[in-house]
């Protein structure tokens, strides 16, 4: 038997006809125009390379819904008519390769700043982040808290963008509730410290996620939608969720409860707590029926490993994809892979 027959082999996933197992994670690298968000030749390239080298899903850099959701400069968006045409000609060199490709909406709530947006950073809370902004290198600003009315209007934002991203060719979207970010904002108790409908016990906080979900449904089949989940914040050990395996029963729950089958939590450490046997992949497989992508320092074999034992059913790979276009033809051809060099690769698109 080849020595990566799962990885490699096609597979259907709902109404996505996948050619193999193997995803594109999604990776912010700021290549959009920064003026208007609309996506460049560069970028279409980029996709459409990985797309001829085999890649089976695609799961794009994080978009904006809004304005208000920029965390940084360069990062495109999905809620003008021009940035959505810019969008067509990246699903139609894609699909011209035969991939599939879903857009990854992204807010990034209290970690914006008003040199991006224009005015403070919405969040649930007044509660400011440490650190300083990606590339503008200021301190994060005190986000202002969201009325009911500005949480009526980003759930809005994330519906248009999902139309949006249906008609710029899209087989699908990924919602981002993970890593510190928006969403992740109103489910983590240290960042919501709402009194309203949309704070207090788990199910107030998973509420935002809740209507979010909901409103991109009217928009993308629920079969399509992927959503991003993660425990931490990947450079914030403080902002791990306090009652993990709670945590992950009532998100579960509330994701059975919306129909929703594509999960994809993002843990940096996967090869080396899957090795260990207890990490979150298989907290999630013995309550999840439906489809889980997995990802995080996989390669090949940790990765058909994997899916063989029923643990994931895709696995997603960052920084490998960033550093070899041609990972899915170098793996089938048993060629090395180049070395993910953050200071060489993160500059260029390849
Ligand atoms: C340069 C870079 C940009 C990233 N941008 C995003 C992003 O836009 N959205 C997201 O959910 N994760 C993002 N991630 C996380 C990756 O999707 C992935 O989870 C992480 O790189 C671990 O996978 P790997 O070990 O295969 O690289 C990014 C990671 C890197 C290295």
């Amino acid at each position: 038997m080849n020595r990566l027959s799962s990885l490699l082999s096609p597979v259907n996933i709902n109404q996505w006809k996948l050619r193999n197992r193997v995803v594109m994670a999604p990776l912010t690298r700021g290549f959009a125009m920064d003026q208007d968000g609309t996506v460049t030749e560069e970028m279409v390239a980029y996709y459409e390379r990985r797309a001829r080298y085999g890649v089976g899903l695609i799961i794009t850099e994080g978009i904006n819904p809004s304005l208000a959701g920029k965390g940084t400069f360069n990062i495109p968006g999905l809620y003008t008519a021009k940035q959505t045409n810019s969008w067509k000609r990246v699903t139609e060199a894609v699909h011209g390769h035969g991939a599939t490709i879903i857009a990854q909406l992204w807010h990034v709530g209290r970690l914006a700043h008003s040199d991006l947006i224009g005015h403070p950073p919405l969040a649930p809370s007044a509660i400011q982040a440490e650190g300083r902004v990606h590339k503008l290198h200021k301190p994060y600003e005190m986000p202002t808290p969201m009325s009911t009315s500005d949480i009526h209007e980003v759930i809005a934002s994330y519906r248009l963008a999902a139309r949006n991203a249906m008609q710029a060719g899209f087989d699908g979207v990924e919602i981002h509730a993970a890593h510190g970010y928006l969403i992740d904002q109103f489910i983590n108790e240290r960042t919501n410290v709402r009194i309203d409908a949309y704070g207090g016990d788990v199910s107030g906080r998973l509420r935002f996620l809740r209507e979010v979900v909901e409103a991109v449904k009217e928009e993308v089949h629920v079969d399509r939608i992927s959503v991003r989940i993660s425990e931490k914040k990947d450079d914030d050990p403080t902002y791990a969720w306090r009652d993990k395996a709670g945590m992950i029963s009532s998100y579960l729950d509330l994701l059975r409860e919306l129909n929703i089958t594509v999960l994809h939590p993002s843990t940096e450490e996967f090869t080396e707590i899957w090795a260990k046997k207890q990490n979150l992949y298989q907290i999630i497989r013995r309550q999840w029926e439906g489809t889980i992508i997995g990802v995080g320092h996989l390669d090949a074999d940790t990765a058909e490993a994997a899916i063989r034992e029923g643990i994931v059913d895709l696995a997603a790979f960052g920084r490998p994809f960033i550093a070899n276009p041609d990972l899915v033809q170098r793996w089938s051809e048993s060629r090395p892979l180049v070395d993910y060099n953050p200071v060489e690769h993160l500059p260029l698109l390849l």
